[in-house]
């Protein structure tokens, strides 16, 4: 029964905020108004480089960083104004009331050119976040329509200073023009589409992205992966980067050797620039199949502001999380198949059993999800599974492809408690995970946010393939 997405249709538009709501008011301490308009755009990627053309918010990729207090009251208008397409903004990793969630036709209808929606929420943990359509997401997110949502703690960790990086790719042409190749079943079935130009905060990744430090400075480093497909593995060498938050949530401080990064994961640094004044050091993408610099580290001439590192960072004062009991939790499977190098998949289809070997090609699907694929966002298709409100749920995700899928579930948290049968030490809290090829992970939450949730792999084009469903919370 999809009760929840019947009643959404009979009575959502309303009650999704299509009509404007009574105001917040404008002055009120903890209240906050902005406005994104999605729209065509062009920009360099390079300072001497020819014109990109975008879709982007504000007219600038990645779109404007949005920052909030924890505990906000936030109002964000979205105007859509590209040109014959529809479009819904998602706030990845919020825990947002579902209908604010930006999810074309599960949690609201999708914006049309010319039209506005009106996402109202409080904002209830502090963290790394970012936003980006869930409308055609395998092609509007590597357009460009992406940027950084940053919640701030009550009491921040001490810091000299602060960075957002949004890494991301974009595939273009030798004229600088993005390819129009999006949704390709060679990329869909694979791993996904992987842009030729590496961006950080929309500039082409390398030796001319150069990090200015002073020698002695704490920064923090707030990384997001905005890319469709591609996977980070990043390093600098001679430094020591601790983490202290993954997707927002605060961490035990850990030492890293390289920080692995899936698309729509998020990772805090705290990092003590120790070396030499005037030495430079490379920051760089060590994962197969990217390989290459990053950015440049490039220390100032400038006397040493502190000559002793400061030590390990302190820990962030942690989120109100509701804590999941895996003793009396439900266990749920959902096994993925499929994929280019995967065993035959006989599974439904929309509903309908097929075997989607046979119909790949066409239908452009590749993957499945406890046997069934999906096209994106399609209405007739029932939930994975429904859970009662207060559940304490673990989800035994089983890859039986030889793929790596960042999994990630809308209006939760989940701990990581398990990979591959055992137990694991740290039990992160995520938004998104990344499993292994052949991996089985298992995650931990209190299904505690009513309604129809997301969840998906990030890789955009996997989504698209079939590898997304709901888990309603009823
Ligand atoms: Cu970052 Cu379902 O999305
Ligand atoms: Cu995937």
């Amino acid at each position: 029964m999809t009760t929840s997405r019947r009643d959404f249709l009979k009575t959502g538009a309303a009650a999704a905020g299509l009509a404007a709501l009574p105001g917040i008011a404008r002055a009120a301490a903890g209240s906050r108004e902005f406005v994104l308009s999605a729209g065509h755009f062009e920009q360099a990627l390079a300072p001497d480089g020819p014109m990109t053309d975008f879709w982007a918010f504000n007219r600038s990729v990645p779109g404007p960083e949005l920052r909030f207090r924890k505990g906000d009251r936030v109002k964000v208008v979205v105007n859509n104004d590209l040109s014959g397409i529809d479009t819904t903004v998602h706030w990845h990793g919020l825990r947002v009331p579902n209908a604010m969630d930006g999810v074309p036709y599960v949690t609201q209808y999708p914006i049309k050119p010319g039209e506005m929606y009106s996402y109202e929420y409080e904002v209830k943990d502090s963290g790394t976040f970012w936003y980006h359509p869930h409308q055609i997401s395998f092609e509007q997110v590597p357009r460009g329509l992406y940027g950084p949502l940053i919640v701030e703690e009550d009491a921040p960790i001490e810091v000299d200073r602060e960075v957002v990086w949004v890494l991301s790719d974009v595939r273009v042409d030798a004229k600088g023009r993005q390819i129009n190749d999006f949704g390709r079943i060679l990329d869909i079935a694979n791993d996904g589409r992987l842009g030729n130009v590496v961006l950080v905060n929309g500039q082409q990744a390398g030796e001319k992205v150069a990090l200015a430090v002073r020698s002695g400075e704490r920064m923090r480093l707030r990384l997001i992966n905005a890319a469709s497909a591609r996977i980070f593995r990043l390093r600098l060498a001679g430094h020591t980067l601790h983490a202290v938050a993954l997707d927002g949530q605060a961490i035990k401080p850990r030492e890293l050797e390289t920080v692995d990064l899936g698309p729509g994961m998020r990772v805090d640094l705290v990092v003590d620039f120790m070396a030499a004044p005037g030495s430079e050091h490379k920051v760089l993408d060590v994962d197969r199949r990217s390989r290459g610099q990053i950015a440049r580290v490039s220390y100032l001439d400038d006397a040493p502001l502190r000559d002793k590192p400061l030590g390990a960072p302190m820990q962030l004062a942690a989120n109100d999380l509701p804590e999941p009991d895996v003793a009396k939790a439900i266990d749920h499977y959902i096994v993925f198949e499929g994929g280019m190098r995967g065993s035959p998949v006989i599974g439904m289809i929309d509903g309908k059993p097929t075997n989607i070997q046979e119909i790949m090609e066409k239908e452009k699907l590749a993957w499945t999800m406890n046997f069934s694929a999906q096209h994106e966002h399609a209405l007739l298709h029932d939930p994975l599974l429904y859970v009662r409100k207060g559940d304490h749920v673990v989800l035994r995700l089983i890859n039986q492809t030889d793929f790596a899928h960042p999994m990630h579930l809308h209006g939760h948290f989940f701990r990581v408690v398990g990979v591959d049968g055992r137990p694991v030490v740290e039990q992160d809290w995520r938004d998104t995970v990344l499993m292994a090829p052949r991996q089985s992970v298992d995650v931990a939450f209190v299904a505690d946010n009513l309604g129809e949730w997301m969840f998906h792999c990030h890789i955009l084009e996997h989504a698209a393939g079939g590898m997304m469903g709901t888990i309603a919370v009823e």
